[in-house]
């Protein structure tokens, strides 16, 4: 723990859950934080902030709106980070299937999940020390192969786009030193993780093996 004593992480989609939960575990751990929430109302991260001095600064991006992300590298030019992860993610409701989801509910998801982080990814990556590491939230319902119950298909497509798109992030970038990962937070008592609950389903059988409760667990990791 105390090699990372001094080290910078970016975590994008912070306000509260697993974001937030980062933010402040690198805080115990000794690193400065810039963490980022969409609006400017109370959140977790506003009220963690309170109490930790200028080792976390808060700063606003919605993902979604490339102008907000090219706003956000011009503000942090300046700085360097061992990390950046993106954690934001949204969930649609439980019982969707392909056949009944209205077009806007697919596309959100598939731009939140999808297109966005990858554009915060590119947009932000020069930010990024070498060695630096780049990480994206992904779930273990994007995993195909690990598909054997079905359920949340909309959520479970976004998240197999985001490992492609990952998957594919560090071959453009052949040469580059940065780590890139592509995460699953196992299941844990968010609000994502709440829309499984509700359903009556457990969390190790609908969000995937390899991780239990609340234990991350790697999908994807790759050196460029
Ligand atoms: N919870 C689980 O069991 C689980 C399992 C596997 C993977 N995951 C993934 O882990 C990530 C975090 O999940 P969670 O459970 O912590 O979710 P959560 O509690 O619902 O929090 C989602 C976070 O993402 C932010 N966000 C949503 N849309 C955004 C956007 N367009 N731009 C910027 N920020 C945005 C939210 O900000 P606001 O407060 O402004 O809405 C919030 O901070 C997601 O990618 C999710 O798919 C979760």
């Amino acid at each position: 723990m105390t090699a990372t004593v001094g080290k910078a992480a970016l975590i994008i989609g912070a306000s509260r859950g697993l974001g937030y939960a980062l933010t402040a575990e690198y805080l115990a751990r000794g690193w400065r934080v810039t963490a980022t929430v969409r609006g400017t109302g109370r959140s977790d991260l506003r009220d963690l902030a309170g109490n930790a001095g200028d080792r976390l600064v808060v700063e606003t991006v919605d993902i979604t709106v490339p102008e907000q992300v090219a706003a956000l590298h011009e503000r942090l030019a300046q700085t360097t980070f061992d990390l950046l992860f993106v954690s934001a993610g949204v969930t649609n409701a439980p019982e969707e299937t392909v056949a009944d989801v209205p077009t806007e509910t697919f596309v959100h998801l598939m731009v939140t999940h999808a297109l966005s982080p990858m554009r915060v990814v590119e947009t932000l990556q020069d930010l990024v020390a070498p060695e630096g590491t780049i990480a994206v939230m992904s779930s273990g319902q994007g995993s195909v192969a690990n598909n054997d119950n079905g359920g949340f298909e909309v959520y479970r497509a976004s998240k197999s786009a985001l490992n492609q798109l990952m998957r594919s992030f560090p071959r453009l970038l052949v040469g580059q030193p940065w780590r890139a990962a592509a995460r699953s937070a196992g299941c844990v008592r968010q609000a994502c993780g709440a829309a499984f609950r509700a359903r009556g389903l457990s969390c190790w059988s609908e969000c995937g093996r390899g991780g239990g409760a609340g234990v991350p667990s790697g999908a994807a990791v790759r050196r460029g």
